[in-house]
């Protein structure tokens, strides 16, 4: 491992600190399991219907001696909006006062499809939610809120590690006709044409004995999951979470215990974890590398390594998991050590023009920043989750029946279809304003140092080569002030606003430079900015805030429907077990059992659970597995509408770990009174035996 040798930052001249305080901690996000759209895939028809893995947020929370601190903290999530951070700045100042602010907390999104929509306030990222779901926006809220009041009741001295390792195998690129197009000098510096390295701080006790927790950076979409799937998930970085907390919590339930291990998103934008490759569903032909379409209107979808999707979210989130845990019980790695600065700012992207070096043409361009605009490839979706519609990716041509329908949205300027360049726009998302505004056009921009470390909030999904483009920007210009930095992409932070292509891809026009929302020079302009703000981090000096992106609280519209009421038939009330386990079961094998039960978002159960796998252990149950853990899962079925009636089936695989012994399932529940109010209710299973 090299060392890298660190001057100083100028500003601060007080020494290198050799110890931080360190908080870690966790806490359960998980929102509306049932009846919401999932965000991710835009499927209006992939609505939860029950919880496979739980979601949770992940803390920590690092400060310097001179007091300086800030909270990083990873969610398993679509993404994070920009009233979702508002509002857990909000509560926190209700309790702690100004410790904690725009400026020194950063909230990066895992980036997981499989988690329940609604949180945005904008409409395009809330449309398939059918607005917003204030049960997703609250579960969200108050999570990462809760976490971050976990890290910090909970900080102790300590000391920071950072190491690095490789994983094949997890990831490929998904548009590697777009990679193709940048520069080949440029290419020519990298091996692969999606970043294979893992990153890890590991935070150890201020003896460097015992280990507290690990937060991993590794570029992978969490779309081992596809759009078919129903089942909240943290999806293949979320198992590798639970795997590497099952290791170092050896004797908590899944979700609890203090060592805190997370994977973050990084530049995951055009990064794959479907390895076997995009194909065409019936013939088995490949795909169109430019358009992804397949002969006789087939589709192109990727998948594997495994059989079904559970399996491929396993292996990948397996492969992820060992390179990290290898990592963390070797301890390789340099420390970290110096001061904790941070810096932030809410930039008008559309505002946003200059100069730029284009390297095909060898000469100075102008540049500017448009108002937001999707393309016609975003309407192609991707190989990991294809569109609904008739589109292709690789779109540059526009045509009149989509434009009409374009038009009647909001219309786009001569100005806007110029500044998009190569973008056909499908939607004038920036001119859109009915019923609110469709997409964000002030991005905040966050950047923490921690020591020579340098952490970017980056405000959406950057592709490969532009989180490259980014760092070695960032790096060149350190090298101009004498200082090296080790850079960590921190994807999806504090808001969301699409794709972040570099400017050579965004001409190949497939779903991530369609994507690409505030045009070609979307990169150009954050690598100046960042630029900037690491210039004023070196100095000491502050920037101008900016203007905070608008809020739409008042504006906003919900059609996803309450729960009305929950019945049960007459001599079989709430809780009541409908299927019986059999009396013996073998470890390997599939128990399944199933309840009268109410609408599982009467109670979300946060840092509970609606199961439990029990065995009596010297006449008291002890619970071994909750509807958090891998091996469970439920689904939650409407019987009868009129009557409120449903059930809830229960699936356990029995791992090869379970001892011996008497065992029952405990679902715990509540229900919504045709009269008003919740109530909850509990029901058990006969016991069973496991031999
Ligand atoms: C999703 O995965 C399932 C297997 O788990 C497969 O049957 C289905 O075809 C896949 N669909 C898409 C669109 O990827
Ligand atoms: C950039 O724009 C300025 C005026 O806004 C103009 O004077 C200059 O010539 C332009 N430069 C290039 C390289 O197009």
């Amino acid at each position: 491992m090299k060392t890298v040798c660190v001057i100083l930052l100028a500003f601060l001249s007080i020494g290198a600190a050799s110890s931080y305080q360190i908080g870690l901690g966790r806490a359960d996000v998980t929102g509306p399991s049932v009846e919401i759209a999932f965000m991710g895939y835009a499927q209006l028809n992939q609505r939860g219907h029950g919880i496979h893995t739980r979601l949770y947020a992940r803390t920590f929370i690092v400060e310097d001696e001179r007091k300086s601190r800030v909270v990083f903290v990873s969610v398993d999530a679509g993404m994070i909006s920009h009233a979702v951070k508002r509002n857990v700045i909000r509560e926190l100042q209700k309790k702690f006062g100004a410790t904690y602010r725009y400026d020194n907390v950063m909230i990066s999104g895992t980036h997981t499809h499989s988690g329940p929509a609604g949180f945005h306030m904008f409409v395009l990222y809330d449309l398939t939610a059918l607005g917003f779901v204030s049960e997703t926006f609250y579960a969200l809220v108050k999570g990462i809120t809760q976490s971050i009041i976990n890290a910090h009741n909970n900080m102790n001295e300590g000391r920071i590690f950072l190491s690095e390792t490789e994983i094949y195998d997890a990831n490929i690129n998904r548009s590697p006709m777009s990679y193709n197009n940048n520069p080949e000098q440029e290419k020519a510096q990298y091996k692969d044409n999606t970043d294979k390295k893992l990153i890890q701080l590991r935070f150890m006790d201020k003896n460097n004995k015992n280990v507290m927790g690990a937060f991993n950076w590794f570029a992978v979409h969490p779309t081992s999951m596809n759009n078919t799937n129903k089942f909240v998930s943290s999806d293949n970085v979320g198992y590798a979470s639970i795997l590497l907390e099952q290791e170092y919590n050896k004797d908590s339930m899944v979700g609890k215990g203090s060592f805190v291990g997370a994977f973050c998103s990084a530049n995951l934008g055009d990064v794959s974890p479907n390895i076997m490759g995009p194909k065409c569903a019936i013939s088995g032909l490949s795909c169109d590398p430019l358009t992804s379409a397949c002969p006789n209107k087939d589709i192109c979808f990727a998948s594997g390594p495994g059989r079904d999707m559970m399996e491929s979210t396993k292996i990948i989130g397996t492969r992820i998991y060992r390179g990290a845990s290898k990592l963390l019980s070797t301890r390789v790695g340099r420390e970290i050590t110096g001061p904790v600065a941070f810096i932030h700012q809410f930039v008008d992207m559309p505002k946003q023009a200059g100069v730029y070096f284009n390297p095909k043409v060898k000469r100075a361009e102008n540049y500017t920043g448009c108002l937001p605009a999707m393309g016609y490839s975003f309407a192609a979706g991707t190989t990991d989750g294809p569109g609904a519609f008739d589109f292709q990716q690789g779109t540059v041509s526009d045509n009149d029946f989509w434009n009409t329908v374009r038009d009647f949205i909001a219309e786009p300027t001569l100005w806007d279809k110029q500044c998009h360049g190569a973008k056909p726009i499908l939607l004038a998302t920036g001119r859109a304003a009915y019923p609110y505004h469709w997409q964000p056009s002030v991005v905040p921009l966050q950047l923490f140092a921690i020591g020579d470390m340098l952490m970017f909030g980056l405000p959406g999904e950057f592709t490969t080569m532009a989180g490259r483009r980014l760092k070695s920007e960032i790096q060149l210009f350190a090298k101009s002030r004498n200082n090296e930095f080790q850079s960590i992409l921190c994807g999806l932070s504090n808001i969301y606003t699409s794709y972040v292509t570099t400017p050579e891809e965004y001409e190949i026009q497939r779903y991530e430079g369609a994507s690409t929302i505030f045009g070609p020079h979307t990169l150009t302009i954050y690598i100046n900015r960042f630029v900037k703000l690491l210039d004023a981090l070196m100095r000491g000096n502050s920037v101008d805030p900016g203007q905070m992106p608008m809020n739409q609280d008042s504006k906003q519209i919900s059609l996803v429907t309450a729960v009305y009421y929950d019945g049960h038939a007459i001599g079989s009330g709430f809780g009541y077990v409908v299927n019986q386990p059999r009396k013996y079961y073998r470890r390997g094998e599939l128990l399944i059992v199933s309840f009268v039960a109410g609408n599982p978002r009467n109670n979300l159960m946060t840092d509970a659970s609606y199961f439990y796998a029990e065995r009596i252990v010297n006449n008291e149950w002890q619970v071994v597995a909750t509807d958090a853990n891998w091996e469970t899962k439920f689904k939650w079925t409407r019987v009868s509408m009129i009557l409120g009636r449903s059930e809830i089936e229960f699936f356990w695989e029995i791992p090869e770990s379970a001892p011996s012994g008497e065992y029952r399932v405990r679902h715990r529940g509540s229900y919504a009174y045709i009269l008003g109010g919740v109530y909850s209710y509990q029901g058990s299973t006969n016991h069973f035996i496991i031999q």
